[in-house]
């Protein structure tokens, strides 16, 4: 059985001592109510990463960075490496965000070697693609998704490309307000886990969690949700509000 997973990614958002309140709120409520086989995921800003994994305790619930470097360690200053985030405690790293695509021009290349180095170091890679909406326009987003996978992630052995999740997140909805309808999710979603099984095979695609990302938030969560290849979701802005971000863990 896939994992069901829901993961907040609270972007450049949240001073410190916000973050650890909010943290330890989403704690709290999963250690009253528990989260049985899902889980969650919190991804905070670096600066946080290490008061946050160590204050998370709640069964099934983990920490994550949103940005690796794809060096070992050495003068790139400004920089963290997946060694670094490792030694936190966190156990996630989202790799590929179509924020760091497009304002920090990350390519396909560069996100194989960030997403190679993650795992040599034991994160778990929360590897993101999506088209933009010029490219949906055209008719070209299954294109569009499929080269991210095959050039980010698919260099990968079946063996590494099992500690992966893959979040879909059409860039169209990201922080819109406009979410894919949920068949337009289940889809891009079946597309996905047809390419995943075309290179690692039938077993390897039915494991794969699959998570969708835009605008999802407590109201449109569960019909998201409810679509067979949809395994949860990536959350901006609903993550940064407890309550809305538990509701939609309820929902899943
Ligand atoms: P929003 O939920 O704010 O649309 O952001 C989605 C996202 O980019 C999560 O990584």
């Amino acid at each position: 059985m896939r994992k069901k997973i829901v993961a907040g990614n609270w972007k450049m958002n949240l001073e410190l001592n916000e973050g650890i309140a909010l943290a330890t709120e989403i704690n709290q409520h999963f250690s009253t109510t528990p989260l049985n086989a899902k889980e969650v995921i919190l991804c905070t800003p670096f600066i946080h990463l290490s008061m946050v994994s160590k204050l998370l305790d709640a069964p099934g619930l983990s920490a994550g960075a949103q940005n690796c470097n794809d060096h070992r360690s050495g003068a790139y200053t400004g920089e963290v490496s997946a060694a670094m985030i490792k030694s936190t405690g966190a156990a996630n790293v989202i790799i590929g965000h179509s924020e760091r695509r497009s304002y920090y021009g990350e390519s396909d290349e560069l996100l194989a070697a960030k997403t190679t180095e993650a795992l040599h170091n034991g994160l778990r890679v929360i590897f993101c693609c999506g088209e933009v909406l010029a490219e949906r326009e055209s008719g070209i987003h299954f294109e569009v998704v499929g080269r991210q996978l095959e050039k980010g992630l698919f260099m990968l052995a079946e063996g590494e490309f099992k500690k992966c999740i893959i979040a879909y997140e059409p860039v169209w909805a990201i922080g819109t307000g406009v979410t894919a309808s949920p068949a337009q999710a289940q889809e891009m979603h079946r597309f996905i886990r047809d390419l995943v099984e075309k290179r690692y095979g039938k077993a390897a695609a039915e494991e794969t969690t699959i998570l969708y990302g835009g605008s999802c938030k407590a109201s449109n969560a569960a019909e998201l949700f409810a679509n067979p290849d949809v395994d949860g979701g990536l959350i901006g802005g609903a993550s940064l509000v407890k309550e809305e971000f538990c509701n939609i863990v309820k929902a899943l």
